[in-house]
This record gives structure tokens, sequence and C-alpha cells, in this order.
């Protein structure tokens, strides 16, 4: 176990926010997790569990001690009839293993290219993008619980995914409190993510429907594009349209795509006929948050620090430098800004995606 104090947190979050660490834990097995927890001091500290850092606002300096995960290793688990079953170390990127699947001639996560982020953090919120969830490719998970001290393995069920949600967001219940978690038991903060098994489904069929793709397909003019076709379309519509948060620092989508009931829909309807909005499986109506905040007049504005991007209202941006770079408190006082505006004009709450901490 690798144990750093007073750690610049800066490198380690896509929004660029400068925010410091008092105690960093590099994780890199198991094991790492044992001697954690074994400590006497640092054992009974809450944690902060920190993979690839895109999907969080850092408000301060932070108090818990920061996980950084870093266990490695990418292997084939089986190679059955019907999938190819994959299991990955927590701390392996995203990109590059939806890449390597690729070049193994294992398709099945081209829709899920370029997501920043790493393996073990793609669960917590079920990343998803161009028709594609995880939960669509998952097999099952380990992980290790800091309370109990022991490992466990958990099925997509156990893991309770919804859209950007699973048990991992939620606190655990406490007894006696209406539960916290939307079903089962909420595991944030105590349990660990240290592999993650994708289940890559045989024989592989392309997923087109999302309007973005089904476009780059009819420019293309291919009846039948190949996985790697479609990874290099994923990747072209999303250097276009989100910004590379090395060069601007951000967090993806900064608010959920909110759900509203048909007849809500209708009274929206009424009133804005162009609004964005999609039907979903279960009756209700998804709305485009981008949509909603592009209309209220965000787009390309900056308050402080913070910024909404020119190209994609849904996504907040750091204006700052390096060195004098936008502070979650700046990212958090625009995000309540939209929200008003977005409420008084549609009656509509926007849930923001990242975790604020
Ligand atoms: N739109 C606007 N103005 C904007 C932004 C969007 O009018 O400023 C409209 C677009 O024209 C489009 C609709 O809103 O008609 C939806 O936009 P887009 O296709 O870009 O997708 P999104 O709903 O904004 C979601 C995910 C993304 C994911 C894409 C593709 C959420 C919160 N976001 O974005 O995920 O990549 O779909 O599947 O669900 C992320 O979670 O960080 C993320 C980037």
């Amino acid at each position: 176990m690798v144990v750093e104090k007073n750690v610049s947190l800066q490198p380690y979050n896509s929004f660029g926010i400068a925010a410091r660490a008092q105690t960093l834990v590099r994780v890199r097995s198991v094991q790492d997790l044992q001697a954690l927890r074994a400590d006497p001091v640092l054992g009974r500290r809450p944690v902060f569990v920190l993979g690839g850092g895109s999907n969080v606002v850092l408000t301060g300096d932070v108090e818990r001690v920061v996980l950084k995960m870093e266990i490695r290793g990418r292997r084939l688990v089986q190679e059955g009839a019907r999938a190819w079953t994959i299991e990955v170390g927590a701390g392996e990127s995203w990109h590059e293993t939806v890449a390597w699947t690729l070049a193994q001639g294992w398709p099945g996560l081209e829709n899920l290219a370029l997501i920043p982020g790493t393996v073990g953090a793609a669960p917590v919120q079920n990343i998803g993008a161009y028709g594609v969830e995880l939960q669509d490719r998952f097999e099952s998970l380990d992980g290790f619980d800091l309370a109990t001290g022991e490992t466990f393995t958990l099925d997509a069920a156990q893991c309770a995914f919804g859209y950007r949600d699973s048990v991992f967001k939620h606190a655990p219940a406490l007894p006696g409190a209406p539960g916290s978690a939307p079903r089962g038991m909420g595991l944030a903060g105590r349990a660990i993510i240290t592999h993650v098994r994708l289940r890559l489904p045989r024989p592989w069929v392309p997923q087109l429907g999302y309007l973005d793709l089904e476009r780059k397909r009819a420019e293309a003019g291919v009846a039948h594009p190949s996985a790697q076709q479609i990874f290099d379309w994923v990747c072209e519509i999303r250097r276009a349209k989100l910004p590379d948060p090395d060069t601007l620092g951000n967090a993806g989508s900064f608010f959920k795509n909110p759900t509203v009931t048909p007849e809500q829909c209708q009274d929206i309807i009424a009133r804005e006929p162009r609004i964005v909005h999609y039907p979903m499986p279960d009756g209700s109506v998804k709305l485009a948050a981008g949509w909603l905040i592009d209309a209220c007049g965000w787009k390309g504005k900056t308050v402080g620090r913070a910024g909404v991007y020119d190209k994609q209202a849904l996504v907040l941006v750091n204006r700052g430098t390096p060195e004098d770079s936008v502070t979650g408190g700046e990212v958090m006082t625009l995000a309540k800004a939209i929200q008003t505006s977005v409420y008084e004009r549609f009656g509509i709450r926007l849930e923001p995606e990242p975790v604020v901490v």
C-alpha cells in the first residue's frame, strides 16, 4: 500500500479543479485494501474512491482518505458459443479497454468508445452512450467490503443499475431511516470495486439506432458497418460534440436527462413545440436536458471561471487556467443558476450527474 500526504488532485480530476487530498492511498491490489483496513489510523477513517476523476466536482480539499484505484489487468475468462467474457482490473482505462477488445476481435463495446474514466467507475454510474449502457454488457464484478473486510461478487441485479445509477451511488441505509437506496442496500463509501467482468454477446449485432450514428452510416453509405467503423464514428461524434478534458476541463454531461409523464410532456409541447423528447419503454418521456438548457440561452455563457460549453449546453467547463482554475463552488453556482432558469421556464428540476465532493 502506497500512502502519500498532501497530494494535489488537479491532475486526477477531469475538471482540472485545484484541490488537495490530505491522504491518498494508491490501491494496486486487494491486499492493499486489506492493509488499509488493518491500519490502526487509516482503517478507521472514511474513504473517497477516485477512479479516473471524470465524474466528480471537488468543492474543497478532501479530508476523507482518497483511494486512487490502480488495479490493472485484462484477460479473456471465457470464449463461449454465445459470448466472450473478459475480466478487467478497476484501474484500467475504459476507452483503452474498449479499443483492446476490438483489437482482439471481440466486438460489443464500440458504442461506449471514448468515455473518459476507469473500468471500476463504469458500473458506479452505469455509463451509457449511443444506445448502449454498461448494464447491457455486464456480467458481474468483484469488490471489497471495507466494513467487513470480505471480498464479494455481485451480478447485474444486485448492482441495481438504473439510468446513470447503481447501488454504489447510494449511502448504506441507516437502521430505522427511510431507505436511501432505491432498491436493496446502498454501498457508497463501503464497497470498493476491484474487478469487472464484461459479457460481449455472440453473434455480434451492431447498435445503430441512435440518430447521430444513423446519420454517420448514411453519410458513409455503408449498409453493414463493422464494429471498428462504429467505434470510429462514435469517436468522431464525441470529439465534435464534447470537449477533450485534456484541453478544456469538464465532467461530461453535467445533468441527467429528466423524465416526465406523457401528460407533463404534452403540457410542455403545447408551450414549446420544438422540445426534444424520446418516449421510453416504461411509458414515461425523456427530455433532452441539453436542449432545455440551450433554450434558456445558456450555451457558451461564462460565470466567473465556470462556463457552458458552446457546442453542447449539457456540459459545464473550466474556463480558468491550471494556475487559476475554476473552483467547485463556481461550478455549483453556475449549475444552480441553470437549474433555477430551467425550473422557472419549464417546471423541470434538473439533477446533476457528477458526484459533488
Ligand atoms: N441539444 C440541443 N442543444 C444542446 C445540446 C443538445 O438542442 O446544447 C439537443 C440535440 O440536438 C439532441 C438532443 O438535445 O437532439 C440530445 O443531445 P445529444 O445527442 O448530444 O445527447 P445528450 O442527451 O445531450 C446523452 C448522454 C451522453 C451521451 C449521449 C449519447 C446523458 C446525461 N448524457 O447526451 O452522456 O454521450 O447522450 O448517447 O444521458 C455523459 O453522461 O457524460 C455523457 C456525455
